[in-house]
Parts: structure tokens; C-alpha cells; sequence
């Protein structure tokens, strides 16, 4: 049984985690996201590296962690070098999935629905120049959306006059994406509002595919799923009020307790 870290600034990472789960259930699962430093997509990079690198080794070396998913496509297009360099065990990224996208759409436009430090990105740029070259991608930084995708996880109504606005050259402009990539992990949390006011779109993300690439890793390195009782637990960098009130929310995705990470 192999003990799994999955990272996010914020509960975007449950995107991922679901997927993960669902297809290698039998196994430990430490959730950690960093509320003192969210939202990520608004973070300087070296701040970014920073934060990331400085706490997910910290948490590696405290939970004997085995493999590390980094749950937010922000960090992994800018930090994964560094994570890579400073651990010794598998890290894997979540990072848009043009890729799929560029065979998927019909129309030859594509919308990359990300956060503002991800559109940013010349790893994003280079992604879709090497994978989707000839299509028209269009790019929307959003920090308003990943904000709205938290407050869904914690009860509230989705504004959905919000998300219209944010999306609205996509809904009646010229140029309308026929496939559209939710480049940030908090996103596929409001996959049904957003195929509502786009219907016909399709919407694809990276979950699945990082489910199977950390499927490959666990057994190319022998650790196996074993009979027992598997672990999940919730982890934060700030146990304030606010995120005192998503233990429940994390206890409905399995995620039995919440703890502040030690210094
Ligand atoms: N969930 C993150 C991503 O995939 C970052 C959201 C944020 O903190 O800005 O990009």
C-alpha cells in the first residue's frame, strides 16, 4: 500500500483526487492544501516555487510519502523542475490538456479556461504550440472562477450572473470554442454550470489521465495495492475559522480529518 500525497493551493485538487481514487482505491491518501498562500494563480513565481517546494518536501519527509500528485496545473507548469530536484520519489503534474483537446475539436477553436499565473505561462505557450498547431486556442484567466469553484465545496449557490460574465465572448462572440480545457483543477468542480451555459461544448480536463499515469508509476514501482485499511486524511497550511468549515465538506469526499500542516 503506498502512501500518496495530492497537492492544491485550495480544494481544487479534489478534482484530481476523485479520479485517483476511484481507479486505486486501496491505498493512503494525504489531501494537503495550502489556504495561507491561495490563490496560487495570482502568486509571483519565485514565491510560487517558494511555497511549493518548501511544503510539499516538508510534508514528503513527515508522512514517509511515497508518490506525490501535484493537483494544480498553476504549480506544475512552473514548478515541477524544482519538486522534481528536491525529492527522490515519483512527483507527477497536472498540467492543460491541449493535447486531447486538439484531436477533439471539430471547429478548430479551443478554449483554455485556466487561472491568470497558468494563461501567463511559457509552458502553457509551449504546450500549445507543440500540440495544437494550426487550431485557434483562446486563453481566459480566471481567479474569480477558482474562488467560486471553493465556495461551491463548501455549500454555497454557484453565481451563476458571475460565471456568465466570465465566459461571455465565448457564449456569443465570433469565435466560439467548441472544446474547452479546464486548465486549473478547481474547475471540473463546476463542470455542470459551465456545460449548462455551454452546451455542445465539450469540456475536458486531466484527472483521468493523471489517475492512470499514477496507476503506471505505483506499479513500475512495485508498490501494489494490499488488503487492509486505507487512510485519507486532509491537511492545510492555515486552520483558521473558513477552513475549519470544510471538514465536513472534506469528510463527504472521504477525507476523514483536517489538521493544520507542522511547521
Ligand atoms: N487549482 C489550481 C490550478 O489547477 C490553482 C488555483 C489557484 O490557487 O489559483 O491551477
Amino acid at each position: 500500500m503506498a502512501n500518496i500525497l495530492v497537492f492544491d493551493s485550495g480544494m481544487g485538487g479534489l478534482s484530481v483526487y476523485r479520479e485517483i481514487r476511484q481507479s486505486l482505491p486501496n491505498h493512503n491518501y494525504y489531501y494537503c492544501f495550502d489556504n495561507a498562500n491561495f490563490p496560487y494563480g495570482e502568486l509571483s513565481e519565485p514565491a510560487l516555487i517558494q511555497a511549493c517546494v518548501g511544503l510539499v518536501s516538508r510534508m514528503v519527509a513527515q508522512l514517509a510519502i511515497d508518490l506525490v500528485v501535484i493537483a494544480c496545473n498553476t504549480a506544475s507548469t512552473l514548478a515541477l523542475p524544482a519538486l522534481r530536484s528536491a525529492l527522490s520519489i515519483p512527483v507527477v503534474g497536472v498540467v492543460p490538456a491541449i493535447k486531447p483537446a486538439a484531436t477533439l475539436t471539430r471547429n478548430g477553436c479551443i478554449g483554455l479556461l485556466a487561472t491568470p499565473g497558468t494563461v501567463a505561462r511559457p509552458y502553457t505557450h509551449e504546450l500549445i504550440a507543440q500540440f495544437a498547431p494550426g487550431k485557434r486556442v483562446l486563453l481566459k484567466g480566471t481567479t474569480e472562477l477558482v474562488i467560486e469553484a471553493e465556495q461551491k465545496l463548501a455549500g454555497k449557490a454557484v453565481d451563476m450572473a458571475l460565471l456568465q460574465t466570465v465566459l461571455a465572448d465565448w457564449l456569443t462572440g465570433e469565435e466560439r470554442p467548441d472544446t474547452l480545457v479546464l486548465g486549473c483543477t478547481h474547475f471540473p468542480l463546476l463542470d455542470s454550470e459551465i456545460q449548462d451555459l455551454m452546451p455542445g461544448c465539450r469540456l475536458v480536463d486531466s484527472g483521468a489521465a493523471v489517475a492512470k499515469r499514477v496507476s503506471h508509476l505505483l506499479a513500475s514501482h512495485d508498490m501494489t495495492e494490499s488488503v487492509g485499511t486505507p487512510q485519507a486524511h486532509a491537511y492545510c497550511t492555515r486552520l483558521d475559522d473558513e477552513a475549519k468549515k470544510l471538514t465536513a465538506p472534506l469528510q463527504a469526499w472521504g477525507l476523514s480529518t483536517l489538521t493544520e500542516v507542522m511547521g
